[in-house]
């Protein structure tokens, strides 16, 4: 009998999913949840966030795995089984269109592409003066799957590359500061400060008022983590007085972000909305059948969310 794994990820998605599937794992059962389905006998479940009562009903579950590489919203669910492991979401295309948003914000950064913008809508000719990337660093806070990737891209170009992360790192000529009490370092001479962490409780608003304060004048902040990382009022302030000079938020703690949000109008404050990367429904199906394939073998399951660390 095919093993059933069960779609929980918004109707809009659903067509790219079910097509991935019936092209490139045949051997699964893809089901797209519908009102009222009788969930028992699926062993597995496919979701970013789910409705209150799926979980209950999902008696024979074996294993979740999330549509993203963010468990965050999954585990905020008081109702979320504990005990069923928990894959989050690893894949190649994923990574890729990650990098490609951290380089082109970089770069923008690097480069302060609004300078040149606001020069040509007044009909000016405005050259500017930018470093070498050798001469500019930009800090990563999480160096793993993505950050690890953006890191080694940025490495690539020149740039001074520098990262953050709970336990040290050993990544060619990225520069590896661990633990809270190497955080202040890590900032000190950090000009464009890139933030990939998870959301967890330890990281919940870390780019606050007091992180700021850490980072040279006038550096730049990027966020493609989550909106939860960054305390907001903190970020105005920061940007009204300077000491951020300029960011780019792609996660914010309301998604859609409101229409009435000062963030929209705010000076060197750009927005993109949360698409920095999305994960690849056929990259995704291609993996996710490997991995049920390999636990019905009796192996273990890769890239599972460990509980304790939230991540
Ligand atoms: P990983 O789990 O691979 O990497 C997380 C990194 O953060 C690790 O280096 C980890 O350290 C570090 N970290 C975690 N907690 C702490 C802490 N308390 N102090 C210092 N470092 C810490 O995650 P991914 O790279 O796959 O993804 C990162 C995040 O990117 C996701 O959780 C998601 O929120 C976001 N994301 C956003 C997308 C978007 O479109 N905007 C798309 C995809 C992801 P260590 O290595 O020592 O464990
Ligand atoms: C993710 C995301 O975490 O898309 O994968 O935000």
């Amino acid at each position: 009998m095919k093993p059933g794994l069960l779609f929980v990820g918004g109707d809009e998605h659903a067509a790219a999913w079910v097509a991935a599937f019936a092209e490139l794992a045949p051997e699964i059962d893809f089901q797209v949840l519908r009102p009222g389905q009788d969930l028992a006998g699926i062993p597995y479940c496919l979701a970013w966030k789910a409705a209150p009562d799926l979980w209950p009903r999902m008696t024979d579950l074996k294993a979740i795995f999330c549509l993203a590489a963010g468990v965050d919203r999954l585990l905020a669910d008081a109702t979320f089984p504990r005990d069923i492991p928990l894959v989050r979401m690893v894949e190649p295309e994923l990574t890729r269109g990650m990098v490609e948003y951290v380089l082109w914000q970089c770069l923008f950064h690097h480069r302060r592409v609004w300078e040149l913008e606001a020069a040509q809508s007044c009909g000016e000719w405005r050259p500017h003066v930018y470093p070498a990337p050798w001469d500019r660093t930009i800090g990563i806070l999480g160096l793993g799957e993505l950050g690890g990737a953006a890191a080694a891209k940025l490495v690539e170009f020149g740039f001074k590359v520098r990262g953050w992360s709970r336990t040290p790192k050993s990544l060619p000529k990225v520069e590896s500061f661990a633990g809270r009490g190497q955080l202040p370092d890590f900032l000190r001479a950090t000009e464009i400060l890139v933030c990939l962490l998870p959301l967890t409780q330890e990281t919940q608003g870390i780019l606050n008022a007091g992180l700021f304060a850490h980072l040279p004048q006038g550096a730049s902040l990027i966020n493609a983590a989550r909106g939860g990382h960054l305390v907001e009022a903190d970020l105005a302030t920061a940007m009204a007085s300077g000491r951020i000079g300029a960011a780019t938020l792609d996660v914010f703690a309301t998604e859609p972000l409101p229409q009435d949000h000062p963030f929209w109008t705010t000076e060197r404050l750009h927005i993109t909305p949360h698409n920095a990367s999305n994960t690849d429904p056929r990259s995704a199906a291609w993996r996710i059948a490997k991995q049920i394939a390999r636990y019905e073998a009796g192996e273990k399951l890769e890239d599972i969310v460990d509980r304790a660390r939230g991540y």
